[in-house]
């Protein structure tokens, strides 16, 4: 059964053990986010619900929700142990039925409290400080905006960085192709404004996808109901025309002028960087309204080098989606695709292919890359043959070392589209990347391939029947 709401899910992790609440008394000011981040640094660390955070009585901060392929197992309702291409295997599964919209309701918790005009403060939110260097508080880490295509009528869920510019702006980084910038774009055409609701706290599910990069025309809320087997329930904003899920915490509905812009950032990023070197002009939400259940719960991510709960958010949605992309183009023989956490999931893919034909596997490399989800700063990918699983690293490096040949199997290609935020790019250069297949797959052509060792069946059977005779214990 897919969560009803965040909270729903919070009871599930509590009796599975996956959840700490902090009882003592925390600074939003850097405190909370250093205590977050230290905790998910030892393996293991649960996901933590501040419940006295200072200034903020009432009103409890979530983080690390998802940073354990445990908890992202959970999160999609599959077994806890269940491993992580496999929940990207039942996820690509699931996306192949058919999508189920959103159902509209009369009224929903979301809006238990509603803060109007000028009521609506921003500061009223619990929103973290999270590295020394930021350019201020972060009201949107685990979070989406919500907007709509002013010609098709298609709802956008995208999570884009969101920082408290004073009580009633925020500036928000949507980078330029993203699909609430492909809606912007035509609001600026027809020379209106944007209306928008950014939604922290609900099923994760719905924030797993609005960071994923599906394709502009498809609803996140359509996919999420086909992840979660049933509708997400959603009510109509207060001062917008948007609909809104209705078990979310925290809703802040506004408007986004195009052509406005403020400064927003730097802020300390998944790449274990800061976005930049200082602040940059961009689009910011006008709030118009604030509306929260009681007893809200704000739901941030923690960020900085890996593995955070933003990578393994990441690596779960990337490797989906690239998978989901690579199975859509028809390409046969793709076994299984993994990108690992530790590289966003998405500067880094490995890819195991059953070759059936001469030049297959540098299809697949090559595919990797025009797909909607590599296109987007995918930079290498690693290709192995079937027999190796791409989650199990000592499988890979034995494929890279034994089967891999540099001359043979590299191929650079010079310019790709990648996110500005890559630190391995001079920072005015930033936006474009050069990219790299690794096949280290043996080629299809060889007329002769190095023959693999195997034990000798007979022997092998009878030296497990004596196998305690020998001593071991199994
Ligand atoms: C925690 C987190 C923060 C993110 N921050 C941003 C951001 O600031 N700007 C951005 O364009 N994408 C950001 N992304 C990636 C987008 O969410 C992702 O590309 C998604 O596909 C965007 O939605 P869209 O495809 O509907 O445009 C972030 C992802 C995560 C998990």
């Amino acid at each position: 059964m897919p969560h009803k709401d965040l909270r729903e899910f919070l009871d599930k992790l509590e009796a599975e053990g996956e959840l700490k609440r902090i009882k003592a008394e925390v600074d939003w000011n850097l405190e909370l986010s250093h205590v977050a981040k230290l905790n998910e640094d030892q393996e293991g660390g649960a996901a933590l619900l501040f419940e006295n955070v200072k200034d903020y009585p009432g009103k409890a901060v979530l983080t690390s929700l998802l940073t354990s392929k445990k908890r992202v197992a959970l999160a999609l309702d599959m077994p806890p142990d269940t491993r992580f291409t496999d929940i990207a295997g039942q996820w690509v599964e699931r996306m192949s039925g058919t999508r189920i919209p959103p159902q509209m309701v009369d009224s929903g918790p979301c809006q238990e409290n509603v803060l109007e005009g000028d009521k609506a403060n921003l500061y009223d939110l619990p929103a973290p400080w999270v590295y020394p260097l930021d350019g201020g508080r972060y009201v949107g880490t685990a979070a989406y905006l919500i907007s709509r295509d002013p010609e098709t009528g298609r709802i956008n869920l995208g999570t884009y960085r969101t920082m408290i510019i004073d009580e009633q702006r925020a500036g928000i980084q949507i980078i330029k192709a993203k699909d609430a910038d492909m809606d912007l774009i035509k609001y600026e055409k027809m020379g209106q404004e944007m209306p928008v609701a950014l939604v922290t706290g609900c099923d994760p599910v719905l924030f797993l996808c609005s960071s994923t990069m599906f394709p502009v025309q498809e609803s996140e809320y359509d996919i999420a109901g086909a992840l979660r087997g049933e509708p997400v329930e959603v009510v109509r904003g207060v001062t917008v025309d948007l609909p809104i899920p209705a078990t979310a915490e925290w809703v802040i509905e506004g408007v986004i002028t195009p052509g406005e812009k403020l400064p927003e950032g730097p802020f300390g990023e998944y790449t274990g960087y800061y976005s930049g070197t200082g602040s940059h002009n961009r689009e910011f939400i006008k709030v118009k309204a604030i509306t929260h259940r009681n007893d809200p719960i704000f739901w941030a991510t923690t960020v900085g080098k890996p593995v955070t709960d933003t990578h393994m958010i990441m690596g779960i949605n990337r490797t989906s989606s690239l998978w989901n992309d690579l199975k859509n183009m028809g390409i046969p023989g793709i076994k299984s695709v993994y990108g690992p956490p530790a590289s966003a999931g998405r500067f880094l893919a490995i890819i195991s292919v059953e070759q059936m034909y001469p030049g297959h596997s540098t299809q697949v490399g090559l595919a990797a890359f025009a797909t909607h989800t590599g296109n987007y700063g995918l930079k290498t990918v690693i290709l192995v043959d079937d027999d190796i699983d791409p989650e199990n690293m000592d499988q890979v490096i034995y494929a890279l070392s034994f089967r891999y040949q540099p001359d043979r199997g590299t191929q650079i290609l010079r310019r790709g589209r990648d996110t500005p935020l890559d630190p391995s790019v001079d920072i005015p250069q930033r936006g474009m990347t050069s990219r790299v297949i690794i096949d280290a797959t043996i080629p299809y052509e060889w007329e002769e391939k190095p023959i693999p060792i195997e034990l000798d069946p007979d022997v092998e059977a009878k030296v497990r029947k004596k196998w305690k005779e020998y001593g071991f214990e199994s």
